[in-house]
C-alpha cells in the first residue's frame, strides 16, 4: 500500500494509473476506522482496479471544537485495517495541505441543509462539501462510496456533485451494525461501558418505528417516538424526524410515500450519535 501525505504525489501517482486505464473507487474518511467502513472498502475494491482511502479529520466540518479535540484518532491500527482490505492508496494529508489558505467557499444546498444535522450543525455540511469536493479533485475517482449511516450527507454529495458536474458516481453503502444493533460508528469508542449498554435502544426504538408506521399516521408516530427517546434517561434527544428521502422534508401523511426515512440524533452523555431507518 502506498502512503502520501501530499497532494502532488497523490494526484501524479494516480494519474499514471489512470491513463493505463485502470478504475479507481474511492472512500473517504476521518479515520478510527470500523466494521462500517471496511464493509464500502470491501465493496469499492470488488468494483474498481484502485482501492483509494483518504483519513483526514477535517476541522472546518466540526461545529464544536471539543467535539474536534475528542475525535479518536487511530492511524497505526487504521493502516493494518486498509492492509486487511487490499487497499492501495492511503491519502492521509494534515490541514496544512488541504488548507494552506483560509477556506471562504459558501455553498448553497437550499433546504437540504437547514434540517436535522444541517440545523443543530451550523456549517457542519459547507465543511463536507468543500472538502468531499478537494478530495475529488485530487482523486479524481470514477466511483466514490458513502455509507447510508449518514444519510442526509449522502443527500448533501449527490447534490455537490449535480451542482458541480463531477464526473464520479456516488455509490450508497447499506449501514453496518454492532450484533445489538448500534449502528457503528467512531465516537461509539468513546462510550463509557455503562453507556455502550444502553445504546442500543436507539435502533430498537427506530425499528419500532418501523413496525408501527403501519397502524399510525406520520405525526402522531413522529410524536410517540420523541416521547419513547425523551422518556428514556440516559439521552437527550436533540432530533427525531420522519422524512423524504429525496428532500428531506419532513413527511406529515403516509399518502403510500414510497421513500421514507425516520432519522434520530441523540447524546448520550458527552457523545452525540445519529442513526437512521428507511420505514417505507
Ligand atoms: P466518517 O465518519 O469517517 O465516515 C466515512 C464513511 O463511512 C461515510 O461515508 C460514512 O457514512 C461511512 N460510515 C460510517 N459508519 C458507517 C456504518 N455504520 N455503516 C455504513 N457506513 C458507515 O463521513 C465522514 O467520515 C466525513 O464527513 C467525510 C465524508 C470523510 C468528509 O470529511
Amino acid at each position: 500500500m502506498k502512503i502520501f501525505s501530499t497532494i502532488k504525489e497523490t494526484n501524479e501517482y494516480l494519474a499514471a494509473r489512470r491513463s493505463e486505464g485502470k478504475t479507481i473507487g474511492f472512500v473517504p474518511t476521518m479515520g478510527a476506522l470500523h466494521e462500517g467502513h471496511l464493509e464500502l472498502m470491501r465493496r469499492a475494491r470488488k468494483e474498481n482496479d484502485i482501492l483509494v482511502v483518504s483519513i483526514f479529520v477535517n476541522p472546518i466540518q466540526f461545529n464544536n471544537p471539543d467535539d474536534l479535540k475528542k475525535y479518536p484518532r487511530t492511524l497505526e491500527e487504521d493502516i493494518k485495517k486498509l492492509e486487511q482490505v487490499q487497499c492501495d492508496v492511503l491519502f492521509a494529508p494534515d490541514a496544512e495541505e488541504m488548507y494552506p489558505e483560509k477556506v471562504t467557499k459558501q455553498y448553497d444546498f437550499g433546504e437540504l441543509d437547514k434540517v436535522m444535522e444541517g440545523k443543530f450543525r451550523p456549517g457542519h455540511f459547507n465543511g463536507v462539501a468543500i472538502v468531499v469536493k478537494k478530495l475529488f479533485d485530487i482523486v479524481q475517482p470514477h466511483r466514490a462510496y458513502f455509507g447510508e449511516k449518514d444519510f442526509q450527507q449522502l443527500a448533501i454529495i449527490k447534490k455537490l456533485v449535480e451542482m458541480e458536474n463531477i464526473p464520479v458516481e456516488i455509490v450508497p453503502c447499506p449501514i453496518v451494525r454492532e450484533p445489538d444493533g448500534l449502528a457503528m460508528s467512531s465516537r461509539n469508542r468513546l462510550l463509557t461501558p455503562e453507556q455502550r449498554k444502553e445504546a442500543p435502544f436507539i435502533y430498537r426504538t427506530l425499528q419500532e418505528a418501523k413496525l408501527r408506521r403501519q397502524h399510525i399516521c406520520a405525526n402522531p408516530l413522529r410524536q410517540m417516538i420523541i416521547n419513547r427517546f425523551e422518556g428514556n434517561e440516559h439521552f437527550k434527544l436533540e432530533y427525531f424526524d420522519i422524512v423524504d428521502d429525496k428532500t428531506l422534508q419532513p413527511i406529515h401523511a403516509w399518502n403510500n410515500k414510497v421513500g421514507t426515512v425516520a432519522c434520530v440524533a441523540v447524546w448520550l452523555g458527552k457523545v452525540r450519535l445519529i442513526d437512521n431507518i428507511r420505514i417505507i
